[in-house]
């Protein structure tokens, strides 16, 4: 038998502290797959002393003999792309030799961010927020049916195809009245381009049947998060792809019964970076001291992440799309100290009281909360105090779903795997 894709991704609105997650259980499998996203993502990995941000490489690839896999459904920044490659080099790390590229995945145009700034721009108050990284242009041309992929690489006539899109880009560009200089731009692309060939590309959904058959073991790495999903997501304010485990089968070419796990990651509590709808956010001295303790600050942009309470009805929520089997718990220690810590277990939406995400959650949603212990300093090497436990007790009751692994740090080491979760 062929074996299964276990899939981890964001629960709730990225920064979840996935890229830790993919660290540590990555010698379990044999394959690390990104299937979404691109530069948009920051994934965090921490040992040795040292701190590790990859933006579109999987994080699994500081584990030796693990094969990462940049799948179908990414979209790649090739100048971003090689910055990263540098500096993990720069680190030690041997990371050609196990990294492979889908020949299906889009390639990201300076163009594509100029447009991405350009709509920002327009869109003002009401902007979503983007990374700027050219994520959605990216999307809308493969969905257009206009953009360029990693396999025209191999083309000779990739820079014809590069100009016949770049000049639809500028007429575009003309309306919103955007007008600069980007011939460094083009220049660093093109010079990322040429040095991108020396990578191995593949056609990644034939490479991982050849995996599966063999046995081995593939975990799909998320970006954003479930509440970024472009359609079940606080639409507008989301990312331009499933980040659902869905997206997994599309973003890899995995047929849905391929699936085994889903690995739901949250935190403790909640951020969200960028625009959009935050029922539970604190805006107060408390969401600071949140934000200051768990140092929230974006791993790709640096801006302030906005901080709240645990949302049971939004993370239920991404069980139910998801099918998440198991979740892991992220950044318990940033909740340490507190006397008491609340939970939004349902929202109040025109003076009803309801445990479902409604369909338009910018207005007139009042959290309902209740109250827990807080708990004090938690150690890795220890068990978890009462409080916590009876924390994660209410957390497993309100969503069905074990919580199996729960973080006390942002080190590799700072990770304990709980063996009284709910049965699953
Ligand atoms: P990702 O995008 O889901 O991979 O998450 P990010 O890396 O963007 O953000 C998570 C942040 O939290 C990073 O700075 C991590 O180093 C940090 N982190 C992860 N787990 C923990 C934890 O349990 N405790 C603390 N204090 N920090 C953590
Ligand atoms: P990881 O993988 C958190 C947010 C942006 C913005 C919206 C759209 O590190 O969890 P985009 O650049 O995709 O057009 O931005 O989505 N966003 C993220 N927020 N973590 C991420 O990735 C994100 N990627 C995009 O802030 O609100
Ligand atoms: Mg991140």
């Amino acid at each position: 038998m062929a074996a299964q894709v276990d899939v981890l991704l964001g629960a709730q609105w990225g920064d979840e502290g996935k890229g830790k997650v993919v660290d540590v259980i990555a010698p379990d499998y044999q394959v690390i797959a990104r299937f979404q996203g691109g530069p948009n993502a920051g994934h965090t990995l921490i040992f040795d002393g040292k701190k590790h941000v990859l933006h579109t490489i999987p994080s699994g690839v500081f584990r030796p003999g693990v094969w990462n896999l940049v799948g179908n459904g990414v979209v790649i920044d090739p100048v971003t792309f090689m910055r990263e490659i540098a500096a993990l080099e720069a680190s030690g790390v041997d990371v050609r030799e196990r990294l492979l590229i889908s020949r299906r995945a889009h390639i990201i145009l300076p163009t594509h961010r100029a447009l991405d700034a350009a709509s920002e721009a327009e869109k003002g108050q009401e902007k979503i927020g983007s990374t700027l990284k050219g994520i959605g242009p990216t999307y809308m041309d493969k969905t257009g049916r206009n953009g360029l992929r990693m396999g025209d690489l191999e083309r000779p006539d990739l820079m014809d195809r590069y100009r016949t899109l770049v000049k639809k880009h500028e007429r575009l560009l003309g309306l919103y009245d955007h007008h600069a200089d980007r011939t460094a731009d083009e220049a660093a692309w093109a010079e990322a381009v040429k040095a991108m060939r020396s990578f191995r590309l593949v056609d990644s959904e034939h490479w991982l049947d050849e995996q599966l058959r063999a046995g081995k073991r593939v975990l799909a790495e998320g970006a954003q998060g479930t509440l970024l999903d472009i359609d079940f997501g606080t639409y507008p304010f989301v990312t331009s792809s499933n980040t659902i485990s869905a997206g997994a089968c599309t973003g890899l070419g995995v047929p849905p019964g391929r699936i085994g796990k889903v690995i739901g990651i949250f935190k403790a509590y909640s951020t969200r970076v960028g625009s959009g709808p935050f029922p539970t956010e604190l805006h107060d001295d408390l969401g600071e001291r949140i934000r200051q303790a768990g140092n929230e600050f974006g791993s790709t942009t640096g801006r302030p992440r906005r901080c709240g309470w645990l949302d049971l009805p939004a993370l239920r929520y991404a069980v139910m799309i998801n099918g998440i089997t198991e979740l892991a718990m992220m950044k318990a220690d940033v909740l340490s100290g507190l006397d008491h810590v609340q939970v939004c277990t349902a929202y109040r939406v025109d003076g009803t009281v309801t445990d479902r995400l409604p369909y338009d959650v910018t207005t007139g949603i009042t959290p309902v909360y209740t109250e827990l212990a807080g708990w004090g300093a938690l150690d890795a090497g220890r068990e978890l105090p009462a409080e916590t436990e009876a924390y994660i007790a209410f957390i497993e009751r309100a969503v069905g779903v074990p919580v199996r692994i729960v973080s006390v740090g942002p080190d590799r080491a700072h990770t304990l795997v709980r063996t009284a979760a709910l049965a699953g």
